[in-house]
């Protein structure tokens, strides 16, 4: 979509979203188009696949801002690495994959207000535990692409890392004895080692936090997707819908486990 086409776009919705603010009306207000998320769903419990449909937390919050819209939620799944660029490219209005916001992409988008303090954290078998970030030097390292952990692993360790699709194929990587260690996001490590005994993970390496990504110089719209964040947040709801994708995603992760056995 062409960005002065968009623009207009956006000042019709928000007109119509305060002519409803009453909040009645907008239940029947027509569906006009849709709001496009672009994401990568292998990251439990924020986006992963439940059969054929993308679920998880950032679909949850997507929903509610495509809802504030009056429009329908259409998901897109591509590799992490190509999150942003396609944001950039117009492919989507909202970029949500447990993205954490960092400096060098505030210089590409323009990020919400954040909606998780996290970290990094290694995965490790147990015995062979990893605790500091130096415990991995000159180990083999496996990350997601284009994540943080790749990052973390070439600017405070000083090497390449090892890189993988999803977290979950750098873990099966390790218990083929690919490579040593795996670092990823706190709950998708934590979601990872459901039903494995034998592995663990670390405390953080790092305090993140995550943020929805839109493209530049959108105010109007930014400060909608801020609100509806805001208003998850002060409500519970934002916690609530936290809770409920972790126990589905760890359950379907138990699952799948006691299937692979
Ligand atoms: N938070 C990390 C980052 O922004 C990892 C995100 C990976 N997300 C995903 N949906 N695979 O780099």
């Amino acid at each position: 979509m062409n960005v002065k086409f968009f623009n207009i776009a956006l000042a019709t919705v928000v007109a119509a979203s305060a002519v409803f603010a009453d909040g009645e009306a907008k239940e029947t207000a027509p569906a006009t188009g849709a709001v496009r998320m672009i994401t990568e769903a292998t990251f439990p419990p924020y986006e992963f696949r439940q059969g054929t449909e993308i679920v998880g937390i950032d679909v949850e919050i997507c929903k509610a801002i495509a809802k504030e819209l009056g429009k329908e939620l259409k998901i897109e799944d591509v590799e992490f690495d190509s999150v942003l660029p396609s944001l950039i490219a117009g492919k989507a209005e909202l970029a949500a994959a447990g993205i954490t916001v960092t400096e060098d992409r505030k210089m590409m988008v323009d990020f919400s207000h954040p909606y998780v303090r996290t970290g990094i954290v290694f995965v490790y078998a147990k015995d062979r535990p990893f605790e500091k970030g130096e415990d991995a030097k000159g180990k083999r390292v496996g990350v997601q692409n284009g994540t943080t952990s790749a990052d973390f692993v070439r600017e405070q360790l000083g090497q390449d890392p090892e890189m993988f699709d999803s977290p979950a194929s750098a873990f099966a990587a390790m218990k083929s004895g690919k490579v040593d260690v795996v670092i990823a996001d706190i709950d998708p490590a934590k979601n990872l080692i459901k039903g494995e005994p034998d592995y663990d993970i670390s405390d953080f390496l790092t305090v993140e936090e995550y943020a929805i990504a839109v493209k530049k110089n959108q105010p109007e719209f930014l400060a909608i997707v801020n609100k509806v964040i805001d208003e998850l947040d002060a409500s519970g709801k934002l916690d609530e819908i936290k809770d409920e994708w972790t126990a589905k995603a760890d359950a379907l992760q138990e699952a799948e486990g006691a299937k692979a056995e």
